[in-house]
């Protein structure tokens, strides 16, 4: 053989035997070797639930996700388990009259967001592990994730208590995982004890710990139907702290966080990566509306091939150290 690779990271006398394209040469060999796969499994299918809602309404930036009514989401929830998916997790969409500064209708026992968990735990039982987001930007007239103070910052503390309430409605209507997404301090610890004090013990936590002030959110923000103004700039993370990334994981897990998550994915796998490297507790991440969108637009016109694009980046993600990812490919990727 002719064209030796030399390296400088290697040893100089690279041998001419030595070729890693000996086991790629068949799908059977490229197949054992395989150092990283996901599975359904792994996989948390987000679903909005809309109130006020006779059928379910296409959402024109997410092409293939709906506003679901309460009835088709239990029938996409038995989709999914049919799929062989892992987990559900539920967003409420709430008529417009049901918001307020507060964000007060998140945590009403009979919120859309609540309504579909206990019509999804009543239906699917435990055959796949039903979450909630646990948030108020859905539910609040200002689109913030939580009250906003007289000078319009949101209100940290004001947030959490929202969010202790929140959790345990959730709890009650059924989520065995609360995911508290607004990246307020000491939530998780807020939470865990508010949780507990209710009896909810064996509920558990799953922190947004490392989510990101990002422009990929952009199409979820007409899913629920979130007019924000202004950004989330002083409570999400900037994008170039990987650092702090760690830091905010490393404060969750001590608060009690049960399983962290980065957040968006693609562009963060360097901070997936950190994280799964320290983590002693399971570690997610979000696959989030805007890189959906961008694969599914550009898979609609052909450019790219939707299946592989789809197992690349799902592959990455547990290549980078997920342990299971929460995608809007989830359903489909099941199907592959
Ligand atoms: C907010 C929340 C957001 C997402 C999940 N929870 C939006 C935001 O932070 O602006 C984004 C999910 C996505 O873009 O797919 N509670």
């Amino acid at each position: 053989m002719e064209n030796v690779t030399t390296s400088p990271i290697l040893d100089s006398a690279v041998k001419p035997y030595v070729r890693p394209r000996r086991l790629r040469a068949t799908p059977a060999l490229r197949e054992l070797v395989r150092e990283n796969r996901w599975s359904a499994r792994q996989l948390v299918l987000p679903i909005f639930v809309r109130e006020g809602i006779s059928e379910p309404a296409p959402i024109t930036s997410l092409p293939g996700q709906f506003q679901h009514t309460v009835e088709s989401a239990v029938a996409l929830g038995r989709e999914a388990v049919e799929a062989g998916v892992g987990g559900l997790i539920v967003f409420g969409v709430p008529a417009e009259e049901n918001k307020d500064e507060l964000g007060s209708n998140a945590w009403a026992e009979e919120c859309i967001a609540n309504q579909a968990l206990r019509a999804l735990r009543a239906e699917l039982g435990e055959d796949i592990v039903l979450m909630a987001d646990t948030c108020l930007d859905e539910f609040t007239s200002h689109g913030h994730c939580g009250p906003l103070t007289e000078s319009g910052d949101v209100d940290n503390d004001a947030a959490v208590a929202c969010y202790q309430k929140v959790a345990v409605s959730q709890a009650e209507a059924g989520a065995q995982v609360v995911a508290p997404s607004g990246m307020m301090d000491g939530q998780v610890a807020a939470i865990r004890a508010a949780l507990d004090e209710a009896g909810f013990d064996d509920v558990a936590i799953l922190a947004y710990s490392a989510k990101f002030a990002s422009a990929f959110y952009g199409p979820f923000r007409d899913a629920v139907g979130c007019e924000l103004n202004g950004d989330r700039k002083s409570y999400q993370e900037d994008p170039a702290n990987r650092r702090e990334a760690l830091y905010e994981t490393e404060l969750d897990i001590a608060e009690g966080a049960d399983m962290v998550m980065v957040k968006p994915g693609s562009s963060y796998l360097d901070v997936l990566s950190d994280v799964a490297e320290v983590s002693p507790v399971p570690v997610a991440v979000y696959q989030v509306s805007g890189e959906y969108a961008m694969v599914a637009a550009a898979a609609e016109r052909g450019w790219i091939d939707l299946e592989r694009i789809v197992d690349e980046q799902l592959t990455s993600f547990v290549r980078a150290g997920a342990d299971f990812i929460l995608t809007y490919w989830a359903l489909t990727a099941a199907r592959f």
